[in-house]
């Protein structure tokens, strides 16, 4: 049987901080193949690794991201996501910001993560979600592009090979966002994302311009043929976000090819791989 390969989410969430270079560090100790990263644009045209729309839940901030400019989020310090509604003690914020790894709390970079990745090539590949791809229109996957290309990931418009894989696919929840990156980087792998409700997507999933679909864990309780329709359609199968025992059992079982986690130590070690 061909086990998953197991994706840090967010780094490694469960690890350390959410998109600080501690979670990424972690995820390439404990020996994860791949890290996914979510990016957004700054009001200034730079990516950024935030999950969020705005910045309270993550930062001691206030904002959306789009609308500040890369100076503006660096006056905040980033950290661990807290819960709705609460503030961060300030022993908390103390705490994060003596940890190297996370830079003082500055907002991480795109180009900081690469930085980080590709001072040891072949280590760890990556997973690049775009969020908000209407924002920016064609500038977010332009950006990440020509960032890639900078970094020595993509030539030409395609991955370079880390271990037989392309060291670089990109992903995201938007329909016109993938399209747009087929059409700008033809060779870059693709992962169309669906949360809760597959039906009304079904056909473009398995017959649409992604190389792979990126369900949730929930469609594959639900919906367990999905995995074996989408792989006789041509397609690769990254499902997320797979945390629970239960769901680590049942990706395995089932033959997904990726299997998106924000604890890979556990996986690994599920899947008999420690
Ligand atoms: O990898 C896909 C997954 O990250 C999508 O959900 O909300 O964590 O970005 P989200
Ligand atoms: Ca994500």
């Amino acid at each position: 049987m061909t086990l998953p390969e197991v994706v840090a989410h967010r780094g490694a969430a469960a690890g350390a901080p959410e998109h600080t270079l501690a979670a990424y560090r972690h995820a390439t100790q404990v020996g994860a193949d791949a890290v996914e990263c979510d990016v957004r644009m700054t009001r200034d045209g730079v990516l950024v690794c935030v999950h969020d729309r705005q910045i309270r839940h993550t930062s001691n901030g206030r904002g959306i991201v789009s609308a500040l400019r890369l100076a503006e989020l660096e006056q905040y310090q980033f950290g661990p996501r807290r819960a709705r509604w609460t503030r961060w003690a300030d022993d908390e914020i103390a705490a994060v910001s003596d940890e190297p790894d996370v830079e003082n709390g500055l907002v991480l970079t795109l180009d900081r993560l690469l930085d980080y990745i590709t001072a040891t090539p072949g280590t760890v590949r990556l997973a690049i979600e775009t969020k908000h791809p209407t924002r920016h229109t064609r500038r977010v996957e332009e950006a990440l592009i020509s960032c890639l290309h900078r970094f020595g990931l993509l030539r030409d418009g395609t991955p370079v090979e880390w271990a037989g894989r392309p060291a670089v696919r990109m992903m995201s929840f938007s329909q016109l966002a993938v399209r747009r990156m087929a059409e700008l980087a033809p060779g870059m792998p693709t992962v169309q994302l669906i949360g809760v409700r597959l039906r009304p997507v079904r056909r473009e999933l398995l017959h649409g311009t992604a190389t792979a679909v990126g369900p949730s864990v929930a469609i594959l309780r639900s919906d367990p043929g999905f995995v074996a329709e989408a792989q006789a359609a041509g397609k690769e199968v990254h499902v997320w976000t797979v945390n629970r025992a239960s769901d680590m059992d049942l990706v395995r079982d089932l033959g997904v090819d990726v299997a998106i986690t924000d604890r890979p130590a556990e996986l690994l070690r599920r899947l008999g791989r420690d």
